[in-house]
This record gives structure tokens, C-alpha cells and sequence, in this order.
């Protein structure tokens, strides 16, 4: 029989609820070694927990506090999303409690919040832990980084990453904490979508050892939602170049675009090598590119896939393949790495990696501030 493995979610916002969305259609992954199962959910907003009594019937315990939660002895791990600035608070006391965490990204709001989750998870060994990050999930993502892993790419000439959005683009849409130094973090774009550009690279060993940055906060003011202006503090955009120095040396050039006109939610990857070469784009997600260059004809190959993913479906391999779905295929990922497996090799972001974001993002933002190159300080 599948192993179940019961959840607490703390913070059941936009994420909290695609979590219970992944879990729900749980049958549509075919021979998983586990399965998730949500007990208990945490958030201050109880119209929010009322959604969840409404519609997961296995939710035994509903609270505001989730020290309540964490006390619950039938939580095995919990999934947390709340605002960075609780990060570091929360993180460490779920690994205190003994459960088993896949936390949001960034990992705390700042380099000394990340720090003290890492201490925690350095205190508590025997709980299993990942930072979420579900974009590369998608099939096109998956087939740049086989790839990239399977063949000679030459000298790289350069790798972009990029998360574009374009919400922000309008001036009358009101502050949210993503906005809010205090909460969101003085990375603004980077904290927020930082990982996701990182986790690829990362995984494929490609660490810029220095950095510049360029920095926009276009709009330093938005409506406070109740008829006045407010500061809105954080950046807006941020264009990180990195340089890595293998593979000859090469541009590492990371795009977090909150103000991106015509982008609802684009993540992309795309790596340019003398020899081979590969991209993807959630904007055509069916689609992947590739070239190989063998000193004859240039020609980008275009492959139309459908739902071949890392951890088979019910859904045809011809059909569709979309946002929900590389949900569900990253926490498949964690619960088969927490139930024994190897996430069928592609494992969710590891706290080192989320570390190295830190180290990354730190850099960049000091760089951008001062108009200099900085250097990456690493944690050993
Ligand atoms: N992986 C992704 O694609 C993705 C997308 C969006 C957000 N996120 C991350 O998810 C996290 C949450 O973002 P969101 O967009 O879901 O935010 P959100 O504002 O929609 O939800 C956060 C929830 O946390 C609750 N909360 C705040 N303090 C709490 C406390 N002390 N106890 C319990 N609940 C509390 C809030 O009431 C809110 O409902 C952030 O770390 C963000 O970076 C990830």
C-alpha cells in the first residue's frame, strides 16, 4: 500500500492552496512511492482556513496558531508559506518540533535569516528538508538540463535565466508585502524570485564567483488600497550578471523582472555553447529548442512536447502540460525523496543551494547599490 505521509500547511495563501490542489489530484501520478495527505492547516486569515475545511476533508485540525500545529503529533512534515520576513522564525521552529519541511523560497528574507534556518537544519539532521522551487519541473525545462547533462556543449558563450512579470506594470495596482522591505526583504525582485532562476544553474554546478547588477525601482510609490499613496520601497527589477569560470569562462545573466510589459508569469532558461546549444520558455511551454553546430548549418530544432514528465501522469504524453502540473511534479519530487527514493533525478532545491542563492543575491544587491563588481562569498 502507498505510504501516506500527513501534512500541516502554515500560511494556506496562493501557495498553500495550489499545495492542497497537488494533493488533492494525487491520483493523476501513476506508482508513487508516497502520498501527501493534509491534517492540519495554520493561517491568521480564517476565511482562508475555512476554504480548507470546506474542501479537504482529511484536514482534522484548523488553528491560528501554529505552535498548536506543530505540537500535533499526527503532522509527519509540514509545507510553510508565509512572508519572508517569517521565515526564519517559523522554519526553525518546525525542524524543532521534529517535522519534516519543505519550505518556501527565498529561505529567509536576508543572508542572516538563512543563516539561522541552516543552523536549525544543522540541529535537527534527522528532518528532511527542501526549499520549493517548481518551474524547471516543466518537460522543456526538463529536456534543457538532460541535454545539457548528456553531451559536449563546447565553450559556453553565455546562460540566461529569467522570471519575467508584468502585473507591476500598472501603477494603480496597491502595495502588497511584496513591496515592503520589512517584509518581503531589502532584495525586493531577487528575494522573490531569486531561486527561480538559480535552481537550474545551481544544479548544473554553474556558481558565479562575482557579480554586477543593474537595479529599478520604477515605481516608488503605489495606491495603499484604501484611497491614499504609500512608499513602495522595494526594487523592481533586477539584471545580475555573473561570471562563472568554467567551461572557459561565461556570462551568467539573471533576469527578476517584476515590471516586464507583456509577461503574466515568463521563466525562462536558455544556455548558448560552440557546440550545442538549448532553450525553454514557460511562453510556449510545449515547446523546447535545441541546435548542434558541427561547423556545417545553424539550425535551431523545435520539439513540440506534450505531458512527458519526470514522474509519469495518467494524461497522454501528447496533451498539455501547465502551471498546476509542475506543482504536482515538485512535490512528487519531495515526497519520493522523503519516502526513500531520488526524486526520480531531479530533486527540489537543497538548503545549500538556497544558501547559495543567499550568497548570490547578497552580492548582486551590493553591487547594484554601490555600481560595482562584488565578489561571492560562499558559505563554506
Ligand atoms: N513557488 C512559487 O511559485 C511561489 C509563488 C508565490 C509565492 N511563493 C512564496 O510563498 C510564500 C508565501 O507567499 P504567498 O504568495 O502564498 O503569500 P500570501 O500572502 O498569499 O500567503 C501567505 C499567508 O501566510 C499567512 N500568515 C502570515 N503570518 C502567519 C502566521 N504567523 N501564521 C500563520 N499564517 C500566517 C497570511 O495570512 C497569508 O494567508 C513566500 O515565501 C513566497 O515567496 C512561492
Amino acid at each position: 500500500m502507498t505510504r501516506v505521509i500527513r501534512f500541516g500547511v502554515i500560511g494556506c495563501g496562493l501557495m498553500g492552496r495550489e499545495f492542497a490542489s497537488s494533493a488533492a489530484r494525487w491520483l493523476h501520478l501513476e506508482n508513487t512511492r508516497a502520498r501527501p495527505e493534509i491534517v492540519a492547516v495554520c493561517d491568521l486569515n480564517t476565511s482562508l482556513t475555512d476554504w480548507f475545511s470546506s474542501n479537504v476533508p482529511s484536514v482534522q485540525q484548523v488553528t491560528q496558531d501554529y505552535h498548536a500545529l506543530l505540537a500535533n503529533p499526527d503532522v509527519d512534515a509540514v509545507y510553510c508559506a508565509v512572508p519572508h520576513n517569517l521565515h526564519d522564525t517559523i522554519y526553525p521552529d518546525i525542524l524543532a518540533a521534529g517535522k519534516h519541511l519543505l519550505g518556501e523560497k527565498p529561505f529567509g528574507m536576508d543572508a542572516a535569516a538563512n543563516a539561522r534556518i541552516q543552523a536549525a537544519i544543522d540541529a535537527h539532521p534527522k528532518c528532511f528538508v527542501r526549499c520549493s522551487s517548481e518551474l524547471p519541473y516543466f518537460p522543456g525545462a526538463q529536456k534543457v538540463i538532460e541535454f545539457i547533462r548528456s553531451g559536449d556543449l563546447g565553450e559556453v558563450i553565455e546562460v540566461e535565466a529569467a522570471f519575467l512579470h508584468s502585473s507591476d506594470l500598472n501603477p494603480d495596482k496597491p502595495i502588497n508585502w511584496k513591496r515592503m522591505v520589512d517584509v518581503n526583504g531589502a532584495y525586493g525582485c531577487m528575494g522573490d524570485l531569486g531561486m527561480h532562476v538559480l535552481h537550474v544553474p545551481l544544479r548544473l554546478g554553474w556558481k558565479p564567483s562575482s557579480v554586477s547588477a543593474s537595479l529599478v525601482n520604477r515605481f516608488p510609490t503605489r495606491p495603499d488600497g484604501k484611497g491614499g499613496t504609500v512608499a513602495s520601497e522595494t526594487w523592481d527589477n533586477a539584471t545580475i550578471t555573473g561570471h562563472v569560470s568554467d567551461h572557459g569562462g561565461f556570462p551568467l545573466v539573471l533576469k527578476t523582472w517584476r515590471v516586464a510589459p507583456g509577461n503574466s508569469n515568463t521563466w525562462s532558461i536558455r544556455v548558448l555553447g560552440t557546440r550545442r546549444s538549448a532553450m525553454f520558455s514557460t511562453k510556449n511551454p510545449r515547446q523546447w529548442q535545441f541546435m548542434e553546430y558541427d561547423g556545417g548549418a545553424q539550425i535551431w530544432q523545435v520539439e513540440d512536447l506534450g505531458f512527458q514528465s519526470l514522474f509519469p501522469a495518467i494524461t497522454g504524453a501528447i496533451f498539455e502540460f501547465g502551471f498546476p502540473d509542475a506543482l504536482q511534479q515538485m512535490w512528487a519530487a519531495f515526497v519520493d525523496e522523503l519516502a526513500g527514493g531520488d526524486a526520480n533525478g531531479f530533486h527540489c532545491v537543497t538548503p545549500g543551494e538556497a544558501a547559495d542563492q543567499h550568497a548570490i543575491l547578497t552580492a548582486a544587491l551590493q553591487a547594484g547599490m554601490t555600481n560595482t563588481v562584488q565578489d561571492v562569498a560562499y558559505p563554506i
